[in-house]
């Protein structure tokens, strides 16, 4: 008899829940009118009188600890039922939070940067209005010159020294002014031009400027490092660099890179030739290294640009510039895969 009491104060002791029904029948299996205690009771009087003593003293331990044991069960039910009208099931799943992502121009603006960076070129940026000097006369572009037409510039109109820049050059130049030879520096940058919008053009775009000066620098130097990036960007390692001219560039080229002939798309995009002009380079022009205090007898250098909507365009296969400026989710959202 003894042996089983201690049992069940055992059983009682290990028992838990927060099932409000399974504690209301551990209650009436133990404390219910037809239940366990009250069937010991009733057979208290068939207990030898020498251990009435004892087996009493066992009994009150079960009713006691089986009364405690529904109280505390109950009550810590009652406190996780308001724990849960304040806070929810925190067992639930979460709301799925919804995550951005980059814009290709800035995807692939990155990705010019890092190529560049991996060979000792820093970042620098430069004012988005400028003025004539750093835009134009500095970079070997006087008044009247022709090459100015080339750029159609929005001026302001408070004050007509200063336009919006229509190129990242002007950032060479403000770089140059502030930092002595060996100099390798990239300015990605927004800039502006008063043209017509249509598939192919935008009023703003976005360029990267590429910078080095240091002593003997050559031609070589720039196709090699221009080889390195279009084999870096673009997994294809012909280049040809055709005569061109810049003002800013002596002697100047245009870069192409041959593309290939695979595909249809390669057909279209490369009318037929296979080739693709990326960039304007050059050897930096004595007369602007004077304009920044740079001795051209000691230093040389070459110089960059390309713009990141033209490449965005051939990477991504998007067949309208307008698309990159009017924030269209459906557009946007293609590029989340994009590192
Ligand atoms: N600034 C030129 C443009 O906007 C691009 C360019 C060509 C930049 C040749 C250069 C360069 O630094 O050497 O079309």
């Amino acid at each position: 008899m003894l042996v089983k009491v201690k049992e069940l104060i055992e059983e009682v002791n290990q028992f838990q829940s927060t099932n409000i029904d399974e504690i209301e029948s551990f209650r009436i299996k133990f404390l219910g009118k037809k239940g366990i205690l009250n069937d010991l009771f009733a057979d208290f009087k068939n207990v030898p009188n020498e251990e009435k003593k004892e087996f009493g003293q066992y009994i009150n331990t079960l009713k006691n600890a089986a009364q405690d044991k529904v109280n505390t069960l109950k009550e810590s039910f009652e406190n996780a039922k308001g724990f849960q009208l304040k806070y929810g099931d925190l067992t639930r799943p979460a709301e799925p939070i919804e995550l951005g992502n980059r814009h290709p121009i800035s995807l692939v603006k990155n990705q010019i940067v890092e190529i560049f960076s991996r060979i000792g070129f820093t970042v620098s940026e430069g004012p988005e209005m400028e003025d004539d000097w750093h835009n134009f006369t500095g970079l070997n572009l006087p008044e009247y010159h022709p090459a100015r037409d080339m750029q159609d510039t929005f001026f302001l109109q408070t004050n007509p020294d200063m336009l919006l820049r229509t190129h990242t050059s002007s950032v060479q130049m403000r770089y140059m002014e502030s930092h002595q030879p060996p100099i390798r520096t990239v300015s990605p940058g927004r800039v502006f031009r008063n043209e017509d919008i249509s598939a192919r053009s935008h009023c703003i775009f976005h360029q990267v400027e590429g910078l080095y000066i240091d002593t003997n620098v050559s031609f070589a130097d720039l196709k090699q490092t221009l080889l390195y990036f279009t084999k870096e960007m673009f997994g294809k390692s012909k280049i040809r660099l055709r005569p061109s001219y810049f003002p800013f560039t002596e002697p100047s080229a245009e870069v192409d890179i041959y593309w290939g002939l695979e595909t249809e798309v390669d057909y279209k995009i490369t009318k037929g030739t296979g080739w693709l002009e990326i960039m304007g380079c050059g050897m930096v022009d004595p007369n602007v290294l004077k304009n920044v205090n740079i001795d051209p007898t000691k230093y040389s250098g070459f110089a960059f640009g390309m713009g990141i909507e033209r490449i965005a365009m051939l990477l991504y296969q998007i067949p309208d510039i307008r698309m990159f400026y009017e924030n269209d989710m459906r557009f946007l959202e293609q590029f989340k895969s994009v590192k």
